[in-house]
């Protein structure tokens, strides 16, 4: 399977599948982004994960598009509600994404996720669901590194993982699709980002950042 070499492409920004419990969440991502890559870079019976599962968009992607889903989240409410429309529900785990080692998965052939943002100035790191220990930015990113390491493990050699991600404009700007990027980049290798347009372009969020790593540890 060769890499992409485009770097743009558009996708619609439909949220199809929105749980009246979850209307207000603004983290899901489109059906049509995980099912681009999964068209580009998977076969069916594929094995995919995703450590930050939310609300469940890979997950049910997967199981549409005949590929097997694995994924943890960490948000009771949101692993049940997911849980409970899948039918690979078994392989959803309530739980921390810095624990994926220890849930007995099988090896991984393809990864696609988008983790929690943090606004580089917060205090509260949601990748500890605010842990005053855990306070701050820096922690947050060396925790990502920490699950990005971890997830390398579980994964086949020089399978690939799209990371999707935003930097956060404001008062105080946050690169955070550098410094994530970099973080996970101290143990996978990057190999390109993909820039998705929306169609309909949205005045507050006309594109998003998807980054392409490539698993070459053992
Ligand atoms: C950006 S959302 C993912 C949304 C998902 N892509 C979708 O379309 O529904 C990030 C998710 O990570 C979860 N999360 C936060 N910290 C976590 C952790 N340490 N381990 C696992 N999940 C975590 C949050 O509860 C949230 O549901």
């Amino acid at each position: 399977m060769s890499l992409t070499t485009q770097t743009f492409v558009t996708l619609p920004f439909i949220l199809e599948e929105q749980a009246s419990a979850f209307v207000d969440a603004d983290d899901k991502y489109p059906e049509s982004l995980v099912r681009y890559f999964l068209k580009e870079y998977t076969e069916k019976g594929q094995r995919v994960f995703d450590p930050f599962a939310g609300l469940g968009t890979t997950l049910f992607v997967c199981e549409e598009m005949g590929r097997i889903p694995y994924g943890i989240e960490k948000d009771r409410k949101r692993y049940e509600w997911v849980a409970g429309q899948l039918e690979n529900w078994q392989n959803l785990v309530w739980g921390d994404a810095a624990t994926l080692q220890d849930q007995g998965f099988p090896k991984m052939d393809f990864v696609i996720t988008s983790p929690p943002y943090m606004p580089k100035h917060h205090k509260w790191n949601p990748l500890y669901g605010g842990d005053p220990a855990k306070a701050g930015y820096d922690k947050y990113l060396k925790r990502m590194q920490h699950i990005f390491q971890n997830l390398s493990q579980l994964m086949k050699r020089n399978a690939l993982v799209v990371v999707q991600l935003d930097n956060l404009p404001g008062r105080r700007f946050t690169p955070l699709v550098w410094d994530v990027g970099n973080a996970i980049a101290k143990t996978m290798r990057l190999e390109s980002e993909i820039i998705v347009k929306w169609d309909p372009a949205k005045k507050d969020y006309p594109h998003t950042h998807c980054l392409l790593f490539k698993n070459t540890q053992q």
